[in-house]
Formats: structure tokens, sequence, C-alpha cells
């Protein structure tokens, strides 16, 4: 094997994640308790990479013979232009979180949106065709999701956000003819009737705003599905609502575990070891 096949001459296989800041990462503590369950000889390390210096990093990958990197905040879109290839997943969604190096050539992939929905799948609702959502949000996040959930077949999808226009854009952007729409967030209450899924794509409620919901949870309906990105804290003011009005909820924590384990997927052809990556992330809680 040759350093850019992206297996090193000890066949140790080189991973790691492109930020900055990189410190507070979790995926190497998650990806390097996957390759331990996996038996695969290798190692994950944080990358602190300055966006002046990200297309000599991604060189880098070819040259130090990594097969794969994610990529995080700032880089998921700057590092577009530095690719050989760039999946579906990364045209529609506008961003990459994998890149994956095959013999010095490599592709942009964006598992966010395919892992929230294997997620919420297994952990929520294992149908979703004929669903009606509500998603809460237009931003980079809210994209990959609506594009992923669309594959899911829904009846349709209400997008809900703070500035409409965006929400309207993005809805216009899916070309599904009328399937998908957006509103303003006053617009909401009027919609939840007959919504099956409510998810949370903004930063309304993270720490340290844990008193803020992005709906009025007097909304709620008792079996409704409630899905929160966000997973600090694991249980937002809006879960722990939804779950007293007898809503099934649905964390964020679960999206961050399968856009790790389809990148490791894609890097390793194995099955990702999904518990122990689970474990390996309750065990860290701080
Ligand atoms: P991400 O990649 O996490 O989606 P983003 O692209 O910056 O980040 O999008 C943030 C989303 O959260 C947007 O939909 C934003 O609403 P606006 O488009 O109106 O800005 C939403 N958001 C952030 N803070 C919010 C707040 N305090 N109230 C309502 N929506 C908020």
């Amino acid at each position: 094997e040759t350093a850019s096949a992206g297996v090193n001459a000890s066949g140790a296989i080189l991973l790691g994640v492109m930020g900055d800041p990189i410190g507070h990462s979790k995926s190497p503590l998650m990806q390097e308790a996957a390759l331990r369950a996996l038996g695969i000889s290798g190692a994950y390390v944080p990358l602190h990479v300055t966006p002046d210096k990200l297309g000599e990093a991604v060189q880098a990958i070819r040259i130090l013979g990594f097969r794969g990197v994610n990529v995080t905040i700032p880089h998921k879109v700057a590092v577009m232009e530095y690719m050989d290839h760039l999946d579906e997943s990364a045209l529609s969604v506008g961003a990459v979180n994998t890149v994956v190096n095959d013999g010095g050539v490599l592709t942009g992939y964006n598992t966010d949106g395919i892992g929230y929905v294997r997620s919420l799948k297994a952990e929520a609702i294992a149908d979703l065709s004929g669903a009606r959502i509500l998603v809460i949000g237009a931003g980079g996040a809210a994209r990959g999701i609506v594009t992923s959930l669309l594959q899911e077949n829904p009846a349709s999808i209400v997008i809900a956000n703070r500035n409409a226009a965006k929400a309207v854009e993005l809805a216009a952007e899916c070309r599904t003819k009328g399937k998908v729409k957006g509103i303003s967030l006053a617009e909401m209450p009027a919609e939840l009737q007959g919504i099956q899924v409510v998810i949370n794509t903004t930063s309304v409620g993270m720490y340290p705003h844990t008193d803020e919901t992005p709906l009025d949870p007097s909304l709620l309906h008792e079996g409704m599905v409630v899905s929160d990105l966000i997973y600090n804290p694991l249980r937002t003011r809006l879960l722990t609502e939804s779950l007293e009005r007898g809503c099934r909820i649905h964390g964020g924590l679960g999206m961050f575990i399968y856009q790790g384990a389809y990148a490791l997927e894609y890097w390793t052809g194995r099955p990702a070891p999904i518990d122990v990556m689970r474990s390996s992330m309750l065990e860290t809680q701080d």
C-alpha cells in the first residue's frame, strides 16, 4: 500500500477531524472506541486547522495517507472546493462533513442529514412514509435534514423559521410541488393540527439558554414525536415539556452518533458499532 491509498505502512488506518477550535470535539473519543470495538488498528485525532491553512491541510490528507477526516466548524462549506468529487449528499446541502481518501482521490460527503434520519427511525419512528412533519429552522442543519426526510416519502413538510423568507426559499429549493412549504414562526400554531413529527433544528434551548423553547409547548399534543437536534443539554426544555404531554421524544445525541457511524462505514466498509459509540458518549457527558 502507498501512503496515499489511505492506509499507512503499518496497516493502521489514520483518521481525524479538522476544525477551529477543535479541542472540545467528542468525535475522537467516540471514533476511537468504535475502532477498538471493530478490532481495527488506527487512530482518530483532533486536527486544529485554521481557515488560511485549510487547502494545505487537505493536501496533507493525501501526503500523510489519511483514510479520511471529518470536517467541522468553520470548514464545512470552504472544504468543498478542495474535493476531487462531491457526493450528492454534499451537493444538495452545500457542505461537507466527511472526506474519504481513495488512493489520493478525495470525495466529500455529508452524513449529517442521513445520520439524523437514521437516528430518528432507529429511536423514535420507524416509518416516516405518509408522515406530516414540522421542521423549525431553515439554516444549514435544516437543509440537510429536509433533504434526507424527503427520501422517506413523508406526506408533507412544513418549515417554520424566524426569518420566513428563508423558510420559503428552502421549501422552493426542494422542488417537490407543494409537498414542502415555508412559513413564519407566527403561523406555526395554525399548522400544528395534524402534525405527527416536530423537529427543532434551531439553537433555541441550547446551554446556557435552557429555559427557552422554539415553540409554545401547550401546542403539543399526545402521540406526537418531538425531536430536538440539541444535545447540550441531553434533554432540552422542549423535550421535557413534550414528555409531560405524552409525546415520544428524540434527542440530538443520536444524530451525532449516526453522522459518525456513516463516516466510519464509508472509511472502513464495516457496520459501525452503534452501541459502543453511544456508550462512549454517555460516559463522558459533562
Ligand atoms: P445550523 O447550521 O445549526 O442550522 P444556521 O445555518 O446559522 O445554523 O441556522 C440557524 C437557524 O436557527 C436559523 O433557522 C435561525 O433562524 P433565522 O434564519 O431567522 O436566523 C434559527 N435561530 C437561531 N436563533 C434563533 C432564535 N433565537 N429564535 C428563533 N430562531 C433562531
